[in-house]
């Protein structure tokens, strides 16, 4: 039978955070070796916010290195960067031509994203949704695994693919978005009703990939709890709930098991407990990270490039001799 196609990306913008391993990365590299992989640093996306060039430089090769740290393996999966395959603008570009305005501004991210901006919202943030279509759509991808918070760009992706096909003939795959159940959604330490962000400036609301050990155990104690003393999960619960989530998907460990060791115990305990979970959890990414060579990294990204080009320069031929463009 053949494999199943996937496609997943994360921007390089600001430094990973565990919502980006629990809810993506992790997920990507538990499915890898039974599919046909394509994992992506969607610097072109990162651009949709100001970068400073440097930062952005830096960030896109970091990126790649936690795919690889994770244990995403070139040997299953082509990693690549989204800006190296040029025909990912061009396919944007098309699809722009089959989507509607209301449909873009009904983009929960967008409207988050362009709150108090006035008038001057870039463009790039409002067409965001179909370069992202184009990402997924250029590779026949069948499952795209990633965060709750992506859902709505994705049946965005699944109405273009249709739509198309309706009017040009059937040309693409209509995908799949794949969410978790638990760690779908991580949420801020410092705030458990927003979703932990690697825009949010304050250090103490994330916990990234790369802190050290001491870091890891003085954000988890500041962590917000909730009212009561009671380490339990549940609708009344948003700071315990969180925490308790984290602490199941690094250590395996059920939530209604961890409810049971935990009661009648303080705060305290628990919070030292989580941290040295995650600490353990994150030594041996942080091992790999350390150890990767950056030459030795981008020659990766280089061979992923040409490899995604080949698939991608098909199927962007196809699209425009269906669309009536001369080729
Ligand atoms: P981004 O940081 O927006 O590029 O997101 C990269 C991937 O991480 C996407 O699949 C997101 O859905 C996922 N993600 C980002 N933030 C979180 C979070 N707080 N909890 C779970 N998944 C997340
Ligand atoms: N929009 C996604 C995010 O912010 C990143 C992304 C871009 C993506 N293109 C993609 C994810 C294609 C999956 C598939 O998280």
């Amino acid at each position: 039978m053949k494999k199943k196609i996937v496609f997943s990306g994360v921007q390089p913008s600001g430094v990973l955070h565990i919502g980006n391993y629990l809810g993506a990365i992790q997920r990507w590299v538990r499915l890898q070796s039974q599919t046909t992989n394509y994992f992506c640093v969607v610097d072109l996306h990162a651009l949709t916010i100001r970068q400073d060039p440097e930062e952005l430089h830096a960030n896109t090769l970091r990126v790649a290195k936690t795919y690889l740290a994770a244990g995403i393996d070139p040997q299953h999966s082509t990693i690549f960067i989204q800006s190296h395959v040029k025909e990912h603008c061009e396919l944007a570009w098309l699809l722009a031509t089959l989507c509607y305005m209301g449909e873009l501004s009904r983009m929960t991210q967008f409207k988050d994203k362009s709150r108090n901006k006035g008038e001057n919202i870039g463009v790039g943030l409002f067409t965001y949704p179909t370069l992202m279509a184009a990402d997924i759509l250029l590779y026949h991808t069948d499952l795209v695994p990633v965060g709750e918070d992506q859902k709505q760009h994705l049946e965005l992706t699944r109405d273009l693919a249709v739509r198309f096909n309706n009017a040009f003939g059937e040309t693409f795959v209509v995908p799949e978005p794949l969410i978790g159940e638990v760690g779908a959604r991580i949420m801020g330490l410092d705030d458990p009703t927003r979703k932990m962000s690697k825009s949010e400036p304050k250090p103490g609301h994330y916990l990234a990939l790369t802190d050290p050990p001491d870091a890891i155990r003085k954000k988890i104690g500041r962590a917000v709890t909730d009212s009561g003393t009671e380490i339990r999960a549940g609708a009344d619960k948003p700071a315990l709930s969180n925490l308790l989530n984290i602490y199941h998907l690094m250590s395996g460990i059920s939530i209604a098991e961890l409810e049971e060791r935990y009661r009648g115990q303080g705060y305290a305990a628990f919070k030292r407990d989580l941290a040295e979970v995650v600490i353990e959890h994150l030594r041996p990414f942080q091992e790999r990270y350390a150890a990767l060579d950056d030459a030795e990294v981008m020659a990766l990204l280089r061979a992923g490039a040409d490899r995604a080009r080949a698939v991608a320069a098909e199927t962007i031929q196809q699209v425009k001799e269906r669309m009536g463009i001369v080729v």
